[in-house]
């Protein structure tokens, strides 16, 4: 944990904010961490960074992961990377794990899904990616979460032209989580979905808080406005999530990376106070959204 006492782990009184996943009792961290690209690598030196952003991750609070078989090398190097399930245990990393099935047919995503449980070795959230064959799956999932080998279903997608058949499962499938992609430029998802999911009482997670991370490029030499830090803004990553966070449809963003400094950034975002609606405006305005 030396890395926690250079970057600077908060105090107790800066604890993650948490939001409830509705119709349900349980609460979740507002921050998480997409594995997408940043946890597809098992060469010594980058499972070595990549334990460090895990309990970096931890011990800030975070516990909301997303991973998905589509993402190469990412389910299995954090099931070898979170150490023993067993809470008692002394290495043990209690994630609440989001995975997915990306596949087509029911005997291919039954496969798949139980591959997903060897690799994570736990799943709390499984997700029918891109809702591919969602019709297919859907009975499994169910089965999956009456039986207790999972405990929420859901669906994602991370674009804008698949958000009409996200409002069309929303409507005809018992989902508990909805994932998909919004930004301070992307901000479609403000009309009808977004308002949609509040209106059903499902759980959101936030895709592509940083467009992919080119959002970063216009900023890199740019110091952040004066009025941002006066609103409790420490840096653009924490303008980006901290626009997301602000919707109150949203229950968790999941912002990607694997790199220790940008996941203590990342998780800044959770603390302290969320803009309010000018402020939002300001924020959307200078990244020209
Ligand atoms: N269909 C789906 O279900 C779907 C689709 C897309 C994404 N997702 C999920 O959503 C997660 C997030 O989306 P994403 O990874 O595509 O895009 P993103 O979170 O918008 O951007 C990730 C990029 O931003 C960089 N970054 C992260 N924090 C930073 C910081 N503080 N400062 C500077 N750069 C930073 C990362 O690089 P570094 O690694 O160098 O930090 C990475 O290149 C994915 O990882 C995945 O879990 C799901």
């Amino acid at each position: 944990m030396q890395l926690s006492r250079l970057f600077g782990i908060p105090r107790p009184d800066q604890e993650l904010r948490r939001r409830p996943i509705p119709g349900y009792g349980e609460t979740l961290p507002v921050v998480g961490l997409g594995t997408w690209q940043a946890f597809d690598h098992d060469d010594p030196e980058s499972l070595v960074r990549l334990r460090t952003v895990l309990e970096l991750f931890h011990a800030a609070g975070g516990r909301v992961i997303d991973s998905s078989p589509m993402y190469g090398l990412a389910e299995e190097v954090v099931g070898r990377l979170r150490g023993d399930v067993d809470p008692e245990s002394p290495n043990a990393l209690d994630f609440f794990t989001a995975t997915k099935v990306w596949t087509r047919g029911d005997s291919a995503g039954r496969r798949q899904i139980q591959n997903s449980f060897s690799l994570l070795k736990e799943i709390d959230l499984l997700q029918v990616h891109n809702m591919l064959d969602l019709k297919t799956h859907w009975p499994y999932l169910q089965e999956l979460k009456a039986t207790g080998k999972i405990r929420y279903t859901g669906i994602t997608h991370y674009t804008e032209t698949a958000y009409d058949e996200l409002m069309e499962a929303i409507r005809n499938y018992d989902v508990d989580f909805v994932q998909f992609n919004y930004n301070v430029v992307a901000r479609e998802a403000e009309k009808e979905l977004l308002p949609l999911c509040l209106e059903k009482q499902v759980a959101v997670l936030i895709n592509r808080p940083f467009a992919g991370g080119s959002l970063f490029e216009r900023f890199r030499d740019e110091s952040l406005p004066a009025w941002m830090r006066k609103a409790g803004i420490l840096s653009w990553s924490n303008a980006m999530l901290k626009f997301v966070l602000s919707h109150p449809a949203v229950t968790c963003v999941i912002p990607g990376t694997g790199k220790p400094e940008h996941l203590l950034d990342n998780m800044n975002a959770g603390r302290g106070e969320l803009p309010d609606e000018e402020t939002r405006e300001r924020i959307a305005e200078v990244f020209g959204g």
